[in-house]
């Protein structure tokens, strides 16, 4: 029977995991569910944590829930090890968006200065985690979704040597759903191929006759008389450049507008940032009224206020994973794995978020070889030396890393921007920081 532990327990999507596991059980033969968390963290942990043993009990399962602080106690004989922690809580994020925005650069929680403080802060806690879990669990499965999550994904594998990382999010989900929609057909009838990295992958689309549908969607959700539809809640809904997106022949993903509609979101954050509404700002209040509800002693399944975050429906991709390992189902999704020669632009060691099946020996990766258009090349071969530079000044804690890697991010200007953004930013998380 298995243990599964969670990490960042206290998190409030919580709920959903629970539920995911749930409408597996006959997959998952549970004996425990073990939520850790830290002492800021203790009472989000408590109130959620006794909301998962309400939907579990309602679910008429036996299945024990362990709330606790003890992270190297909780990890003894797990055979899933799941992470949704955020070094900072929500207050971190704040100022990951706002501290970029007041020099009218963007700030984002995955994306530009924003996401790679927030790998900076991160890198260390999942490094520590992968320690414990040698001494613990040494056979566990790490199910990652903490973000940024190709680089914590790419630390995990590369730097602290757990090869049985599995790196998820959300966005691919998403855009298989709106691309069935968009050509008004059951996604079972269509092969959608993605390949790239966490928030900056593509993807490619055909039918059962094995004819190409990329340019259709393509035309449906980008010309410009289509009305603009967003992809995840927490990205503004800004439409891309239809001409631009038609010479990709790939489709791009949501975040791919911090990059290729640079002007519109920024200026958009920027309205955000003046009214006291980036999306952090926003979340805390959504998470606030969460919490109210799972205040409630009556409440046993999750709320559906839930969709209100960003990463609604991750859990599909968390606990299928799971049961996918399991019982060596060959579920078809999207993954960060190590690269391996999947993508022949990218190192081989290198975290790529791309398709496959998940067996019971882990994540087989679909080939996808070289990038054909070599602007959407260029700026990948860019966006991973980024990545690599990020993840090596979080280990080193060296200055000169961190500011190369603010040079080489698209996103934030070079030179005494870069500079002063970085120190004001060391200053403003120098706590969560210890290796700077
Ligand atoms: P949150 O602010 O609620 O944090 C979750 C919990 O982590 C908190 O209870 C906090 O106390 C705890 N925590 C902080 N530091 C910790 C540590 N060192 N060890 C253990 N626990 C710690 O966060 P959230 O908004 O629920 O998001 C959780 C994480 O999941 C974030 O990193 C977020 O970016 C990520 N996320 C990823 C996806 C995806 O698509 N990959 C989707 C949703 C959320
Ligand atoms: C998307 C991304 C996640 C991200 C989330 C943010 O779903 O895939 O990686 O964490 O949005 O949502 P939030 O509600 O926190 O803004
Ligand atoms: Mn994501
Ligand atoms: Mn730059």
């Amino acid at each position: 029977s298995l243990k599964i532990v969670t990490i960042g327990g206290g998190s409030s999507y919580t709920p959903e995991l629970i539920e995911g596991y749930i409408l597996r059980k006959d997959q998952l033969p549970i004996r425990e569910i073990v939520l850790v968390d830290i002492e800021e963290g203790k009472e989000k942990l408590e109130t959620v944590g006794e909301m998962a043993k309400r939907q579990i009990k309602a679910a008429g399962l036996d299945w024990k829930v362990t709330l606790t602080l003890d992270r190297f106690e909780a990890l003894k004989d797990a055979d899933y090890v799941t992470t949704q922690f955020r070094v900072g809580l929500l207050d971190a994020r704040v100022k990951d968006e706002r501290i970029p925005l007041s020099h009218g650069v963007l700030g984002q929680e995955t994306n530009g200065a924003g996401g790679m403080f927030k790998a900076f802060r991160t890198i260390p806690v999942i490094l520590d985690i992968i320690d414990d879990m040698r001494e613990q669990c040494p056979d566990a499965w790490l199910v990652n979704f903490t973000n940024p999550a190709g680089m914590v994904t790419e630390a995990a594998i590369k730097h602290g040597g757990w090869e049985r990382t599995l790196g998820l999010c959300n966005v691919p989900i998403g855009h298989t759903k709106g691309g069935a929609e968009a050509l008004n057909m059951p996604e079972e009838d269509l092969f959608f191929h993605y390949a790239g990295i966490n928030h900056f992958h593509w993807h490619r689309v055909w039918d059962k006759e094995g004819n190409e549908r990329t340019q259709e969607i393509i035309d449906v959700l980008y010309n410009p008389e289509s009305e603009a539809r967003g992809d995840m809640e927490n990205i503004h809904a800004a439409k891309f450049l239809y001409e631009q997106v038609k010479d990709l022949e790939m489709l791009p993903c949501g975040y791919h507008r911090y990059y290729y509609i640079e002007d519109v979101m920024l200026d958009h954050s920027i309205e955000e940032f003046k009214e006291g509404k980036t999306r952090a700002q926003v979340v805390k209040e959504t998470e606030r009224r969460l919490f109210e509800l799972y205040k409630d002693p009556e409440l046993d399944h999750k709320p559906e206020e839930l969709t209100q975050r960003g990463g609604t429906h991750y859990s599909d991709a968390a606990c299928e994973i799971i049961a996918s390992i399991q019982n060596d189902k060959h579920t078809e999704m999207v993954v960060s794995t190590k690269n391996n020669g999947t993508i022949t632009d990218l190192p081989y060691d290198a975290a790529v978020e791309v398709s496959g099946v998940v067996t019971g020996k882990g994540f087989v990766p679909y080939n996808w070889g070289a990038f054909e258009n070599p602007a959407a090349r260029g700026m990948l071969q860019v966006m991973k030396g980024m990545e690599e530079t990020v993840i090596r000044a979080a280990i080193t804690g060296d200055y000169g890393a961190a500011l190369q890697a603010f040079t080489v991010n698209p996103l934030v200007p070079a030179g005494q921007t870069a500079k002063t953004l970085l120190d004001q930013m060391l200053y403003a998380h120098k706590d969560y920081l210890p290796q700077f």
